[in-house]
């Protein structure tokens, strides 16, 4: 049977009345449904244990949204052999199998849809459009990997390969084994989707950790795994400690692979430990690691100002500036710079803090740890640059901080070279367009960027020089789509694996030739 080319799920256009009222409906029933316990699974078998996580909400800390089992090193064990089990016959099950339950996944994740968003209102802060936009990416995680994986195990078997008479050779690729899949908290749906039902989708099986700010949507991903038919053992689920359960299953003999998304920090921690070998181990393990940006956009002075401010604003302090991809850093030239800063300004300092649920456009930042951290940086911030808006916490019963924007910022202070992953934007001037480009490429980073400008000859200088996974013209560097815009960074962003892309399956399978004598 015929699969329907790949196509993106549309985002909701909230400001339609009916669309507006379904969300509402969908938030009052998640509503109901707060404050329930959650347990491991391990293959079959649904664990409750004395140690827990409470998650909640960070737009209104007295509210929780679930309470989650916590694993211990010896419950992480059991998954681990549970995986190991259940490898030896979902590596034999047919691709196309396979992928049928990313289908079904996807269908009832879509029929749903403002259920799964709802949950990342109350667990993570998002407002409707983000918490869409999330859940809209991981119905196209499954959608486009499905497809995936059905292409590479169809053209897997006519590889154009060199013809040699007297012979039948083949490549194709078989799955790795056991994969570790450590996801971040911040597109809770998503990347945890997209990252587990790749490794999945591939032949492998998995042990999922999820984020300990975000446990309950990944629950809820992985109830919607079980409901689908996935076999049990296929998918594994033990939140728990970074440091306890995540170290052990690194360094754990019979894990093939890590999938790692989050810090510049535990990404290399990460790497450390994976490249020790344990007893027993006959492999090299492999590490994908999608980790932080300093992302920017450059302005010249034949760029669109409006364009580039709005754009500006909108990828510093979307999902409050915690994203890989946020756009923390602003370089624009001399001749327009006060211009550009008087438009950011002024659209920022419209923008309104509130509670997700109630839909505004800025919302708390994750959790304690996070506020404290930004608000140490807004204070950096002042003794680095000119505050232009914000500058501090914001009113309400959560972690919310007002957006926050220093101009006059000299390229090497630390808000334009750390991640602050919060709404802070610091702002730079540079000479002219080739001196912004050497000051965006001026960081450890290099995930996304955007350059802004009219003239066709730097455009396609910026094309080659500008370093950086993901570069956009004249546009937002936010917002990816899957199949569109593969995603993936350079330099300490990661090993630019291109999540949503051609290549990525590929990176949880092994080539296997085969060579027949006719
Ligand atoms: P984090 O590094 O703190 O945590 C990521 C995951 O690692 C979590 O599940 C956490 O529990 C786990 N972890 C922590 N210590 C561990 C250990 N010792 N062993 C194994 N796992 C461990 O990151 P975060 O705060 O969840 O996410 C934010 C970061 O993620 C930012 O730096 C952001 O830029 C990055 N990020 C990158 C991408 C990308 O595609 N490049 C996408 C999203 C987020
Ligand atoms: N894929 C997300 C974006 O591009 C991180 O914003």
């Amino acid at each position: 049977q015929k699969v329907a080319p790949f196509a993106t799920e549309p985002f909701t256009d909230f400001s339609l009345p009916e669309n507006k009222q379904a969300m509402e409906a969908a938030l009052a029933k998640v509503k109901n449904e707060l404050g329930k316990s959650y347990p491991l699974h391990i293959g079959s078998d649904k664990i409750e244990t004395g140690d827990k996580i409470v998650s909640i909400n960070p737009g209104n800390v007295d509210q929780t949204i679930g309470t989650v089992s916590k694993a211990s090193k010896e419950l992480a064990e059991q998954a681990m052999q549970t995986a190991v089990g259940a490898f030896e016959t979902w590596k034999r099950v047919p691709a196309r199998e396979r992928a049928e339950f990313l289908f079904e996944a996807a269908k009832r994740m879509r029929e749903r849809k403002h259920e799964f968003s709802a949950w990342m209102v109350y667990e993570a802060g998002k407002n409707y459009a983000e918490a869409d936009a999330d859940t809209a990416e991981a119905i196209d995680f499954m959608e486009y990997y499905a497809r995936e994986m059905i292409r590479l195990s169809e053209t897997s078997i006519h590889q154009p390969l060199v013809k040699l008479e007297g012979e039948d050779n083949r490549l194709t690729y078989i799955p790795l084994g056991v994969g570790v899949v450590i996801p971040p908290w911040n597109f809770p749906l998503a990347i945890c989707v997209g990252m587990t039902t790749a490794a999945i989708v591939s032949g492998n099986t998995v042990v999922l950790k999820p984020a300990s700010t975000t446990p309950v949507i990944a629950h809820k991903f992985v109830e919607l795994m079980e409901e689908v038919g996935l076999p049990a053992g296929v998918l594994n689920f033990i939140p728990g400690s970074g440091a306890e359960v995540g170290d052990y299953l690194t360094m754990h003999p019979k894990t093939r692979f890590i999938s790692f998304t989050g810090s510049k920090e535990v990404g290399l921690h990460i790497n450390r430990l994976a490249a020790q070998t344990s007893e027993g181990q006959i492999w090299i393990k492999r590490l994908v690691a999608e980790m932080g940006g300093k992302d920017g956009i450059v302005v010249d002075e034949t760029a669109d100002l409006d364009a580039a401010a709005a754009a500006i604003v909108a990828s510093a302090f979307g999902f409050q500036g915690q994203k890989c991809s946020a756009g923390s850093r602003a370089i624009i030239v001399e001749s327009v710079y006060d211009k550009v800063v008087d438009k950011v300004a002024a659209l920022a300092s419209k923008l309104t803090v509130g509670l997700p649920e109630l839909n505004y456009p800025i919302g708390p930042v994750v959790d304690k740890t996070s506020y404290e951290r930004i608000l140490g940086y807004i204070e950096i911030g002042k003794t680095e640059g000119r505050l232009l808006v914000g500058g501090g916490a914001a009113e309400g019963n959560g972690y919310y901080i007002q957006p926050t924007v220093f101009a006059d910022v000299d390229g090497k202070a630390r808000i334009m070279q750390e991640e602050i992953f919060g709404p802070v934007l610091a702002i730079a001037k540079a000479k002219d367009w080739k001196h912004a480009i050497e000051m965006f490429n001026d960081t450890e980073f290099g995930l996304t960027g955007a350059f802004f400008s009219a003239v066709e000859e730097r455009i396609e200088e910026a094309l080659e020089t500008v370093h950086c996974g993901n570069l956009y013209i004249n546009r937002k560097c936010t917002g990816a789509l899957v199949g569109v815009h593969p995603f993936g960074g350079f330099n300490m962003s990661g090993t630019d694996s291109k999540a949503g892309g051609h290549d990525y399956l590929l990176l949880f399978t092994q080539a296997k030739l085969t060579s027949r004598k006719l």
